[in-house]
């Protein structure tokens, strides 16, 4: 059984990674590939708990700060990745997940200036090896995102305490995901999320073919030509 692939969409409020991500799940069902959707914080029952203390505010209310919050993100992150992530890999399973470790580099990292120090153990600790194969990081001015994120907000639904913050701040997040691409170029693709829905997929999934299919696809078949001749070689003898 081939390891399933591990996919992660990043970026600033309002970039349209949820579209992306249910546009990529269905073309990799047409190609035969088995995949889970999921989404940080959350995505296992305890995460979704976390989730919830960290995005209603209650935990920068209750005084908790930057390098508590921070924590607890890599608190839900380790259990995701132990209950959800690893075994779903396992099984031969891709994986896409909106938001993943990159997110805790550039909120907290970046614009709560939690020390790098503890972000590097954090991630460490919450990842245990699985570093994504592959991290889309959608760039859109923040300006259009914020508005896209409140156009889309229903009525019923709270600002969470990440969108209440100042523009620029949510501008620097920007940089700070281009920075990261720059530095990561084996594992991040930085894709023009002003561009229409359409052609936004059409970008992942060249990519994710050139990348992750393709390559795949030639090693399976380097390991089905050495077992023929590892068996014409013994049946020979
Ligand atoms: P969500 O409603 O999922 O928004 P989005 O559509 O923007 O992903 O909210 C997730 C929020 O949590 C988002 O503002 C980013 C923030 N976040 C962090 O600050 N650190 C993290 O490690 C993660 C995963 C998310």
């Amino acid at each position: 059984m081939q390891r399933g692939k591990f996919i992660t969409f990043e970026g600033g409020e309002g970039v349209g990674k949820t579209t992306q991500i249910r546009l990529l799940s269905e073309y990799l069902k047409t190609k035969g590939i088995e995949c889970i959707s999921s989404r940080e914080p959350g995505g296992s029952p305890w995460a979704e708990a976390v989730r919830h203390v960290l995005l209603s505010g209650l935990a920068d209310k209750m005084g908790l700060g930057p390098s508590g919050e921070a924590i607890l993100f890599a608190a839900a992150r380790a259990d995701h990745v132990d209950s959800k992530i690893e075994p779903a890999l396992e099984q031969g399973k891709w994986v896409l997940c909106d938001r993943f470790m990159d997110s805790t580099r550039v909120y907290q990292g970046e614009s709560d200036d939690v020390a790098p120090e503890l972000v590097d153990s954090l991630e460490r600790i919450a990842i245990n090896g699985h570093k994504p194969d592959l991290t889309f990081i959608l760039d859109l001015r923040a300006d259009v995102g914020l508005h896209r994120a409140n156009a889309r907000r229903k009525a019923s639904e709270a600002v969470d305490r990440f969108e209440r913050e100042d523009i620029t701040i949510h501008e620097n997040r920007r940089n700070a995901f281009l920075q990261l691409a720059t530095r990561n170029p084996d594992r991040c693709r930085v894709i023009d999320a002003s561009q229409t829905i359409d052609e936004i997929a059409f970008d992942i999934w060249r990519t994710v073919e050139n990348v992750l299919i393709k390559p795949a696809k030639a090693e399976q078949e380097k390991r089905d030509a050495d077992q023929t001749s590892e068996q014409n070689e013994a049946e020979e003898a």
